[in-house]
């Protein structure tokens, strides 16, 4: 049978499907079940960058400049079950004693003020790499791109220059140029990309007339957004590019490897499928790569890269033929 492993980050793995970031490895049992149930490596449930100043600062004046008042409020309301920066670096010490498989640390967020010393510890506790959620939400009319720009390369470069484990950045698609943000991240330490993530986007109660949230979960459809990027990068970056969003079988798996990356995450498809999923999409990658004759990986990703100088024309030529017709 054909060989899954795959290298992601400098960590080795079984195979290169990676639970994403979400409920699914919020707890030591969670990593343990996603660990059994056969995935190549896990990201745990993210921290967000306020929750760890909060939970490290002595006083939350400064918070309270910084924060809108709903998340503050949110944030010191004591609930026991709430899941905090001292939780998940237990989290991160028990899973690793408990798998073997790489335990990948998680941060949204949005700035590099007082929370990278966290950083430092998910490292000690055992993490074997972090992966940082960041988007910027840019509502400043006269805020210039490059200057949102460079608070990803500062949160990057700040967090690189303290931890010695390998860092990658998880996007979302919303960059004006994907091309140079990922040399600019490259350039700042950045050891991998993983693209995209998948926003949180609010909804309206229209019977209440009020603000509503909640995460949704992907469609199949949407790993071709994802699939464009890391054909265009995976080449030209040189750094390991984890395809991300939509992937919900071994069929998008392929695309992603064929197109360049290294691994890819999933996490939709695990909840409505449940962890019993990723042995069926390991298996059927591995029927897809003996009927073929590859052996490893390696002999077929990256097969169909784009080169990002001739990129624009070539989208331009099948955009129009798609939308005239023959
Ligand atoms: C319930 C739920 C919780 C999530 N929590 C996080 C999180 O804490 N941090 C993060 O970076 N992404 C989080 N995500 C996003 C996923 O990690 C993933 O990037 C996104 O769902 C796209 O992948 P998919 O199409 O395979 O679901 C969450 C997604 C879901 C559905």
């Amino acid at each position: 049978m054909a060989n899954l492993g795959t290298s992601y980050l400098g960590l080795e793995l079984d195979n290169p499907f990676i639970v994403g970031s979400s409920s699914l490895t919020r707890t030591v049992e969670g990593v343990v079940d996603c660990a059994e149930a056969g995935a190549g490596a896990v990201v745990l449930k993210s921290m967000f960058e306020e929750q760890i100043r909060l939970d490290y600062s002595d006083t939350t004046d400064a918070l309270a400049d910084s924060m809108h008042p709903e998340a503050l409020a949110y944030l010191r309301a004591d609930i026991p079950t709430r899941y905090g920066p001292r939780d998940c670096l237990e989290v991160v010490k028990k899973a690793s004693d408990a798998v073997s498989i790489p335990i990948i640390a998680s941060v949204n967020c949005t700035s590099h003020h007082s929370w990278i010393e966290f950083a430092k510890q998910l490292e000690a506790a055992g993490a074997a790499a972090l992966e940082l959620n960041i988007y910027v939400l840019p509502t400043d009319p006269e805020q210039k791109s490059g200057q949102v720009d460079q608070i990803y390369l500062d949160i990057v470069s700040m967090v690189t220059g303290q931890v010695s484990m390998p860092v990658a950045v998880k996007l979302a698609p919303y960059i004006t140029n994907m091309t140079r943000m990922g040399k600019k991240l490259v350039e700042s330490g950045a050891q991998g990309l993983v693209l995209f993530n998948r926003l949180f986007s609010p909804d309206i109660d229209i019977e209440k007339e009020e603000v509503r949230g909640g995460i949704s979960l992907s469609g199949p459809q949407e790993h071709r957004m994802a699939l464009r990027w890391v054909a265009l990068l995976s080449e030209t970056l040189g750094v390991d590019i984890c395809g991300s969003r939509g992937i919900h079988d071994a069929d998008a798996a392929v695309k992603m490897l064929l197109a360049g990356a290294t691994a890819v995450q999933v996490t939709s498809t695990l909840m409505k499928n449940k962890l019993g999923h990723l042995k069926t999409m390991t298996t059927d990658l591995a029927a897809w790569m003996d009927e073929r004759g590859y052996e490893e990986i390696g002999t077929f990703k990256g097969n169909l890269t784009e080169d990002p100088e001739s990129a624009e024309l070539f989208q331009r030529a099948q955009y129009m033929k798609a939308f005239v017709g023959p």
